[in-house]
């Protein structure tokens, strides 16, 4: 049976104050979801050292938002996946759409940075998806395969086992617009056949995760698709009740 996932994707919002506020109120609301849902919380980096403690004791898993290529060095400004898993961290968002575009991250750099989460002993959930041109061109299965294939691909099935994949169109991030349940499934599908090309029965126990303006109110529709594992969700987790609501949705 593959993992029910919903994880928070905070990006850089909330001062540390607000942030403890917002997961206070997260922590105290967990008892009201299903024991087989997995909850996980990505604040920024600068809450996660004090955070951490009060989300894991509420059985919420926390994830940073980045990683580093590199484990350690002369890198200012970066955090490593070894810093992370130090002081709790279990998960690393990882090639989002947003490190893609402002960042350049190119499929070298994410190779290096799913390594290293791997290395340090964090779950990488490595994001994939196309832009709204792509997608009207009818090029979105060809996105989507590329951007595993340069990556996830060429892992072994041993650290493949431990990646969570995120499905988020651009053009649904942010936007109120949402991938219809129909399109979710139909490339949930295509993204776990990919995978199942090269790790065989491994793939059906991959959790799929749909990212871009997921909310309560389309929550059920989304998850209720054989292929679609639970959500990453941006602008809504900041927003306990709503969190909490997407995670009683399935
Ligand atoms: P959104 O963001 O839910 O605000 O669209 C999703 C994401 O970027 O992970």
């Amino acid at each position: 049976m593959r993992k029910k996932i919903v994880a928070g994707n905070w990006k850089m919002n909330t001062t540390y104050p607000e942030g403890e506020t917002l997961a206070g109120a997260i922590a105290g609301k967990t008892n009201e979801v299903p024991g087989d849902v997995l909850l996980i919380a990505a604040p920024p980096f600068t809450h996660l050292c004090c955070l951490t403690g009060a989300l894991r004791e509420a059985g919420v898993k926390v994830a940073a938002q980045n990683c580093a290529a590199e484990a350690k060095g002369a890198y200012t400004g970066e955090v490593s996946a070894p810093m992370l898993a130090s002081i709790g961290v279990e998960y690393c968002i990882i090639g989002h759409s947003e490190r893609r575009e402002y960042y350049g991250e190119t499929g070298d750099v994410l190779r290096k940075k799913v390594r290293q989460a791997l290395d340090a002993g964090l779950r990488p959930i490595f994001c994939i998806g196309e832009v709204l041109a792509e997608r009207e061109a009818g090029r979105h299965f060809d996105v989507v395969r590329t951007q595993l294939e340069e990556v996830i691909i060429p892992l072994p099935t041993s650290d493949f086992e431990k990646i969570i994949i995120a499905y988020e169109p651009v053009w649904a991030i942010g936007t109120g617009k949402t991938a219809t349940a129909g399109q979710a499934q139909e490339i949930h599908a295509f993204i776990r056949r990919v995978l199942a090309g090269k790790f065989g029965d491994s793939a059906g126990n991959t959790a799929i995760l749909y990212g871009g303006s997921c909310k309560p109110s389309n929550a059920a529709e989304l998850f209720a698709q054989p292929d679609v594992d639970g959500g990453l969700i941006g602008g809504a987790s900041l927003v306990a009740d709503d969190f909490i609501a997407i995670a009683n949705a399935f």
